[in-house]
């Protein structure tokens, strides 16, 4: 099987103590840290940059899993790779150039992906799939944490996967299919059978006083 991974987003957590709530998660059994990126232009809301990236980053050895939320998106690569991401996506139509975007990520000593928001059709990713190793599927529109799942997002993430088979099936490499928004106990089962191998969950892990007991009841939904 595939392997699984959880990965909480810091945009829930208290940012008045990200150390200790990053040593925390990963204690509790993150994979990944997700580390949401809004620069109140391409998105209405504004997080942190890659100063903020880099305090983390001797808090711990789990792969920093950067989210870009920001237009245009080059100029701030090299600066999250020095600040210590080991994964970089970003959101296609916000790169003039996504096929060199996703180059430039990989040349920084970086994993590369593409995020899809609700309505970005798939067709995307057709012709970068060999620079590719993420999928990012938005379930909700991108900006906020604590929205509603988009069902839809079900539909297409059998597409994503069938997509990311026939690649590998061809001989290519292996991409990860990564899920962001409305993750919860509740729906991760569905989302899983859908194809997805990695969860982001912000508030449905950062909500929770014990977040072991909530990354324990997510992981034993996914073997369902
Ligand atoms: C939304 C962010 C998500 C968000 C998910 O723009 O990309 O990572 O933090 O939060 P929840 O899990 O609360 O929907
Ligand atoms: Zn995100």
């Amino acid at each position: 099987a595939q392997p699984t991974r959880i990965a909480p987003s810091l945009l829930a957590a208290d940012f008045a103590r990200l150390g200790e709530e990053v040593k925390n998660v990963v204690a509790s059994g993150a994979d990944w840290i997700h580390f949401d990126v809004m620069d109140n232009h391409y998105v209405p809301n504004l997080t942190m940059g890659p100063m903020v990236c880099e305090a983390l980053r001797p808090h711990t050895d789990a792969p920093i899993d950067v989210h870009l939320m920001v237009e245009p998106v080059d100029a701030i690569i090299p600066q999250f790779a020095k600040a210590g991401a080991n994964i970089i996506t970003f959101h296609p139509e916000a790169s003039r150039h996504p096929d060199r975007t996703l180059a430039l990520i990989r040349e920084h000593g970086c994993k590369a992906g593409l995020v899809f928001n609700p309505a970005t059709p798939l067709d995307w990713m057709d012709h970068v799939m060999e620079k590719l190793d993420v999928i990012l599927l938005m379930s909700v529109n991108p900006g906020f944490g604590g929205q509603a799942f988009i069902p839809e997002t079900l539909r297409k993430l059998a597409l994503a996967r069938g997509k990311i088979d026939a690649w590998k099936n061809s001989g290519g490499q292996g991409i990860a299919l990564e899920v962001d928004g409305g993750v919860k106990i509740d729906n991760i089962a569905a989302i899983r059978a859908a194809g997805a191998d990695t969860f982001v969950a912000g508030s449905a892990i950062f909500g929770q006083p014990d977040y072991k007991t909530v990354i324990d009841a997510l992981r034993a939904e996914i073997a369902k």
